[in-house]
């Protein structure tokens, strides 16, 4: 579904994504784990086509999203959905209102179907007859929920998820982690989430992707990812303060040391 070939971005020094080459199978849901700064947003951006490589290319159900022109890549954003961090809900408009507006900007569906929609939607999300609410007044995990009515509105053949269950607590992570499977199953929504919670990412990862500042240092299916050998990987997944990937970020040149395989 997404082909990712030779994708390099920098921000001045640093390299966010160097080289990076995956992809994303269509149907499966793929997790990007990595620490903080390991490029995972930066990623991710570029998958939707939010921000422009400096070189490389992003291929989209076999188009090229970079240099795309902005009319055509409004129009393949159409179908996409996407969770941001921090479920980014409007603080103004009630929940209803929160889900129905990516219809109200992208369509010209009547309103007594978006109430249909939205109603549905909701529903999927377990969060029915919350229609009049303010996001004011739910929980954190609940308005993870409406952000992801929101993202799946509009039908995406994909969503992206940045760090769905990021300040959840273990009961609400597996109530968005179960969501997240759900949606990818029974709409067979092709799925990609950002992560750095080991963990909700066993529990829900057909395929892993794990970046160390800006490489991809392993990719596999979870199985592989969890008998991998690679003491880089062994290290992540345990969580082990002590091994060949340091706490800090280090000099290039011990990267490139630790990065010779
Ligand atoms: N717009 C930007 N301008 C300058 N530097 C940036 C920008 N976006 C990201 N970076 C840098 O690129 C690197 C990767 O950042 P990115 O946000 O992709 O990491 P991340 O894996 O998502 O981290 P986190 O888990 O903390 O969200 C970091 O060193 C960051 O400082
Ligand atoms: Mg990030």
């Amino acid at each position: 579904m997404i082909r990712v070939e030779n994708l390099v971005k920098r921000y001045g020094n640093i390299v966010a994504s160097n080289n990076l080459n995956c992809h994303f199978e269509k149907g499966k849901v793929t997790v990007i784990l990595g620490g903080s700064g390991s490029g995972k947003s930066t990623l991710l951006r570029q998958l939707t086509g939010l921000e422009q490589a400096d070189s490389g290319a992003v291929y989209f159900d076999g188009v090229n999203l970079t240099g795309l022109s902005k009319k055509k890549l409004y129009v393949l954003r159409k179908k996409m959905g996407m969770l941001f961090q921090g479920s980014a809900l409007f603080n103004y408009l009630n929940i209803f209102e929160n889900i129905a507006f990516p219809l109200r900007e992208h369509t010209k569906i009547a309103d007594n179907i978006i109430k249909t929609i939205v109603t549905m939607k909701l529903e999927m999300v377990g969060l029915r007859g919350t229609e009049n609410l303010m996001p004011s007044q739910l929980s954190g995990g609940m308005m993870k929920r409406v952000g992801l009515a929101r993202a799946i509105v509009m039908d995406p053949k994909i969503i992206f998820y940045d760090e769905p269950t990021s300040g959840l607590d273990p009961i609400s992570t597996g109530v968005i982690d179960k969501l997240i499977r759900d949606l990818n199953k029974t709409l067979n929504i092709t799925t990609v989430v950002v992560s750095h919670d080991i963990e909700s990412c066993f529990r829900i990862a057909d395929n892993i992707i794990i970046l160390f500042y800006g490489d991809i240092i392993a990719s596999g299916t979870a199985q592989e990812i969890r008998n991998s050998k690679d003491p880089r990987v062994k290290q992540f997944i345990n969580g082990d303060p002590e091994g060949p990937i340091p706490f800090t970020r280090t000099s290039k040149n011990y990267l490139d040391e630790i990065l010779i395989d």
